[in-house]
């Protein structure tokens, strides 16, 4: 995978409301609900981040990049991006040759490769991997998938050895992720884990709900809540089967449930059709 990007972006230290979000996947009509959502929570889109993958398994890549530009939010390089801007062939998943993930990954990333346009490659390019900022004292790093690889998949079964290794090459107390499509929040003391799953696909968890990431900073406490989201995924679901190009992912906006999971560790795989309970997590403010 191409690591060609540009340094990561420093913004000022945060004190009000933020929301982290992945993976669009070319689902627009998700983008547009969360968009309704934000505006209703007030929050402007200098305080939205979008952890990359704006196009994959959906049916409106260019719509969907297309509709986060012009909303003005931030978004870091997802593995889907820096594999478009680096012309390479494959998604960059590393997905087991032969696996359902790789002959569907083979069939979108080629329409996606098609129809995309050199406008939106150019853009990509500028695209950071990374994005730092202080919120209530803590070192915040918005990251794809992890730190030390963007197509590393993370999970909350992962070891906390390998989140804190993580941490640690980030130089960060907290790493606001993506990329696996599984929300989660893990901690040990001050060091935070916080997945914010993924918008354009539901979490394998038989529902049609999309997940997002609110971080609050209040008085005393710094408060990381997974948060769900209904929207028109009937429309999403009809996109994908009038194109044609993998209806398997249709049925898994209408039912919940991914054509394949062969890379999912053990425990996530059992929990597959099993719905996922929205968490909290609150911590100390260090300042
Ligand atoms: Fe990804």
């Amino acid at each position: 995978m191409s690591t060609k990007s540009p340094p990561d972006s420093l913004l000022p230290d945060i004190v009000e409301p933020i929301v982290v979000f992945g993976g669009p996947y070319g689902n627009l009509q998700a983008l547009q609900e969360l968009k309704r959502i934000c505006h209703e929570l007030n929050i402007p889109p200098r305080r939205i981040f979008c952890t990359g993958d704006l196009a994959a398994y959906c049916a409106q890549p260019l719509e969907s990049i297309a509709f986060v530009r012009s909303w003005g939010i931030h978004v870091i390089a997802g593995n889907v991006e820096l594999q478009l801007a680096a012309d390479q062939a494959d998604c960059g998943c590393n997905f087991n040759e032969g696996s359902v993930c790789d002959a569907l990954s083979n069939k979108w990333y080629g329409f996606i490769r098609q129809e995309i346009t050199q406008d939106q490659i150019q853009w990509f390019h500028t695209l950071p991997q990374h994005i730092r900022f202080v919120v209530a004292g803590y070192r915040c790093v918005i990251i794809h998938g992890a730190y030390t690889g963007t197509a590393k998949f993370i999970y909350h079964s992962t070891p906390w050895q390998e989140k804190q290794f993580e941490l640690d090459a980030a130089d960060a107390d907290v790493i606001l992720t993506g990329h696996c499509g599984i929300p989660f929040l893990h901690s040990q003391g001050n060091h935070i884990w916080a997945n914010a799953g993924v918008i354009g696909m539901p979490p394998n968890d038989g529902t049609t709900l999309a997940w997002y990431l609110l971080l609050t900073p209040q008085d005393n406490e710094l408060l990381f809540e997974t948060r769900a989201f209904a929207y028109d995924h009937n429309t999403a679901a009809q996109r994908i089967e009038s194109c044609n190009v993998v209806p398997e992912y249709a049925e898994a906006l209408r039912y919940g449930i991914w054509p394949g999971n062969d890379m999912l560790p053990k425990l996530e795989k059992a929990q597959q059709g099993r719905p996922l309970i929205p968490e909290k997590l609150s911590v100390e403010r260090l300042k």
